[in-house]
């Protein structure tokens, strides 16, 4: 074998060209079928750049899960950035996910450590805000806050949020915001004075057969080497986005199918290897937001999984599921908190939509009222094992 043979060989070990364009936090050069929206935000934040005293505008994006959201936002906060650079104007973009910032405080405490270097103990949000907001004034700077996920947040921590032009004074406010939420999430938190504070609401559509197959082929084009996937799988995987409303589905197709490839040594990826990594994936099931359970919601999620694969029904009543969370914290070795603390992580879950619960009056029960739990679509025997492979990382 001469040097160029082997450097062939070497090039066909993967199909992939850039693996980790495929990863959730990945925004692509380009992004197609959502100029409209695009087009929006820049009319609505480029007066920040034009104008001598730049306002604090508020946006939100809504839509359903998997429709572009996150990644228009980012799109947008990266893209804007290179423009007000190009203008002398030194813009920040903060991005938090409320999943892992789950309170107004939490994501001030983090912008402040970050700004000023300071922890932020034993000041108040307001002082901590002011520090910031002083900060910017001080640097001549602005900064533009993406917050995603922003259902998590209580209706008046959004509000403050909002609300920090009028608190602060507007010239001391070098400060603009844009929310991203779910619709039917957002719908819970939406009050009359938030909206009056919103410079406007932003939907995202689902992708329809063509956009998904554009994006689809844009982002296999990124991700794979040349002739991996073709235009008839491309159509096929179009297809199944469509039908589940959720991109999310189709970039995991993709790099599940591409693994799989990899795998077993093929350079090509086949109908098959479409199907069978379809079935593996569950639009409704988010893998990322498990990633940043903390120990307790993990362990609680664990007892909640047992408890159907045990008793073999479709939901789990919370105290099956409590007694099971406490044989698995044994099992690791961990202090199990109290039946109180238990259905606070239940709720939890169920607010991150890893679980869905309602209260059933059940007549022959003594205590009369207990939570019945299930799981969104993902199979309980899926779960425990990513669950498990999880713990053998984190406890082990
Ligand atoms: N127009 C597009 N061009 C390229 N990739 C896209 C486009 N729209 C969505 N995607 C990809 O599809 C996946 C899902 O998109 P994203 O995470 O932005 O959805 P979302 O609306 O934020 O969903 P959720 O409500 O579940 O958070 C991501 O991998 C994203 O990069
Ligand atoms: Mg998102």
């Amino acid at each position: 074998m001469d040097e160029d043979a082997f450097r062939k060989e070497f090039g066909q070990q993967s199909v992939f060209r850039q693996a980790a364009s495929l990863d959730l936090s990945y925004v692509p050069p380009k992004l197609y079928c959502r100029d409209e929206v695009i087009k929006s935000l820049i009319y609505n934040y480029r007066r920040i750049l034009e104008e001598k005293e730049p306002p604090s505008i508020n946006c939100l994006l809504l839509g359903k899960g998997g429709v572009g959201k996150t990644v228009t936002a980012k799109y947008f906060g990266k893209n804007f950035r290179s423009i007000a650079l190009e203008k002398d104007v030194n813009l920040f973009i903060e991005y938090y996910n409320c999943i892992n910032f789950r309170s107004k405080s939490k994501i001030i405490r983090e912008l402040l450590a970050k700004y000023t270097h300071g922890s932020g103990r034993g000041f108040s949000d307001d002082e901590a805000l002011k520090l910031i907001l002083t900060k910017l004034i001080n640097d001549d700077a602005y900064m533009f806050l993406v917050i995603d996920e922003v259902q998590i947040l209580k209706s008046e921590d959004v509000l403050a949020f909002l609300d920090i032009a009028e608190t602060f004074g507007h010239h001391n406010a070098k400060l603009s915001i844009l929310l991203v939420s779910r619709i039917k999430d957002w719908m819970k938190i939406e009050t009359e004075r938030i909206l009056s504070r919103l410079n406007e609401k932003i939907k995202l559509k689902p992708y329809d057969f063509d956009d998904s197959n554009l994006i689809l082929q844009y982002r296999s084009e990124i991700a794979f080497k040349e002739n991996v996937i073709n235009d008839d799988i491309l159509a096929m995987i179009s297809q199944i986005v469509v039908e589940n409303k959720n991109m999310r589905h189709g970039i995991e197709i993709l790099r599940k199918s591409g693994l799989y490839a990899d795998k077993e040594g093929f350079n090509r990826i086949s109908a098959d290897m479409v199907r069978e990594a379809s079935n593996e994936v569950y639009p409704t099931f988010r893998g990322d937001v498990i990633d940043k359970l903390n120990e307790q919601e993990l362990l609680a999620l664990y007892g909640i999984v047992r408890t159907l694969i045990n008793n073999d029904e479709p939901y789990a009543l919370v105290d099956d599921a409590f007694e099971e969370y406490n044989a698995v914290c044994e099992s690791y070795s961990i202090e199990p908190h109290v039946k109180m603390s238990y259905r606070k992580y239940v709720r939890q879950l169920r607010d991150l939509k890893i679980i869905a619960s309602k209260t059933v009056r059940i007549e022959d029960a003594q205590r009369g009222r207990h939570l019945k739990i299930t799981l969104l679509d993902i199979p309980p025997r899926k779960l425990e094992e990513l669950l498990e492979d999880l713990f053998e990382k984190k406890f082990k």
